[in-house]
């Protein structure tokens, strides 16, 4: 399907950069400034064509105006790509070419880190542009966002089992964890410390290596098939989009889903799947806003107790989003969405108020 920007998309903004001597090819969306100005990371990526580079920053940026308002961040929601291999494309001149784009937007569009990007790129795009997060520490940058990514899973996830249990708490059940990389192995860490059991697996042997050694009460499953078919209480996963397709929605034995991976619903329907066989899916971008909580803190100056302060409230945020879903009756996923959009819808409104 092509991708489509047009009225229906809602984006307010699409812009295409290029610089011939260096190779740049990027492209930044900013889907909303209803709350703030659009902030998301840059996935410097290889895309096989343009529209699919199109298409992912399209999507991409409209997830982070959601999860921006629905962690009450005065945010809106951007996201760029830059098309390209980073380990072949990505040099100093073109990294400071893509900051003198994002600063050619004054503001609207304040980025990041993401796939294919570092802290250390950020702090050579920062030399070209001001509105740059998710730096590095000596730059007063938050430094790896995972820490609280994981942070605010677990939050989402104690918050499920109260909604499923009864009781805020993981001691005693079986955690399934798919996907033990940057947040997933924080992720452990905080089931082990709260007495949860914990079973994971990851396509990576060393990363599965790193966990066992450090901890090695963890069982170990061969795939995410095996862990999906697995009798596990809550469904972590921590890798790859997609993880809920019709297959496994089917199979699954868990009662929770509660993990740091993007886009876990392969597509619209799926949380009617689940809905319909009772298992409580806390949504993806409301449990994973930890990271951006944590880069936005760097906008005020970075401080590490106020952002996991922040975090914390992702306990909060998803009981909330279970308590529209069973008042309005709907799926939890749609919940998450209807939240965001009332905030974007009322905050954003106080703009059209006019004050000198
Ligand atoms: N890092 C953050 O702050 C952050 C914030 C929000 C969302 N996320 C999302 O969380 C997920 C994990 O992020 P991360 O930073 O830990 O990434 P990562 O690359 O460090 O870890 C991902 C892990 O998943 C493994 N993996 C890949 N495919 C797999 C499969 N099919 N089965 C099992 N394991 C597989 C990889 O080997 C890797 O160890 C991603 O979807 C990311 O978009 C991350």
């Amino acid at each position: 399907m092509p991708p489509v920007f047009d009225q229906a998309s809602g984006h307010e903004q699409v812009v295409f950069g290029h610089d011939r001597d260096t190779g740049l090819k990027a492209i930044i969306a900013v889907y909303s400034t209803a709350l703030g100005p659009g902030l998301g990371g840059t996935r410097f990526y290889p895309y096989a064509h343009e529209s699919d580079a199109l298409r992912d920053v399209l999507n991409l940026s409209k997830s982070m105006a959601y999860k921006a308002s629905l962690a009450g961040l005065d945010l809106g929601g951007g996201k760029a790509v830059i098309i390209g291999d980073p380990k072949v494309d990505k040099s100093e001149a073109l990294l400071r070419a893509y900051g003198r784009f994002v600063q050619s937007l004054n503001g609207r569009y304040y980025t990041a880190c993401d796939v294919g990007t570092y802290s250390e790129d950020m702090d050579i795009v920062a030399r070209e542009c001001q509105f740059v997060t998710g730096r590095t520490v000596e730059h007063g940058g938050a430094g790896d966002s995972s820490v609280l990514t994981a942070y605010g899973v677990f939050q989402g996830m104690r918050a499920a089992a109260e909604v499923a249990w009864g009781t805020p708490s993981l001691t005693g059940r079986r955690v399934g964890v798919a996907g033990v990389g940057k947040v997933g192995h924080h992720l452990v860490e905080h089931l082990l410390d709260d007495g949860a059991e914990v079973v994971v697996t990851d396509v990576y042997e060393p990363a599965v290596d790193r966990v066992v050694e450090a901890h090695p009460e963890v069982d170990v499953v061969d795939d995410n098939d095996a862990l999906v078919r697995s009798d596990i209480d809550v469904y972590a996963p921590c890798a790859l989009g997609d993880a809920i397709n019709d297959e496994s929605a089917q199979l699954l034995k868990a009662r929770i889903i509660c993990g740091a991976a993007n886009n876990q619903l392969a597509h619209p329907g799926i949380e009617d799947v689940l809905e319909a066989r009772g298992v409580l899916y806390a949504p993806d971008y409301c449990v994973n806003s930890g990271g951006l909580i944590q880069v936005a803190d760097e906008l005020e100056g970075f401080w590490f107790e106020r952002a996991r302060t922040a975090a914390t409230k992702i306990f909060d945020t998803t009981k909330a989003v279970f308590e529209v879903a069973a008042t309005e009756g709907v799926p939890t996923a749609v919940a998450a969405d209807k939240i965001a959009e009332r905030r974007m819808e009322q905050v954003g409104r106080l703009r059209s108020v006019w004050l000198r």
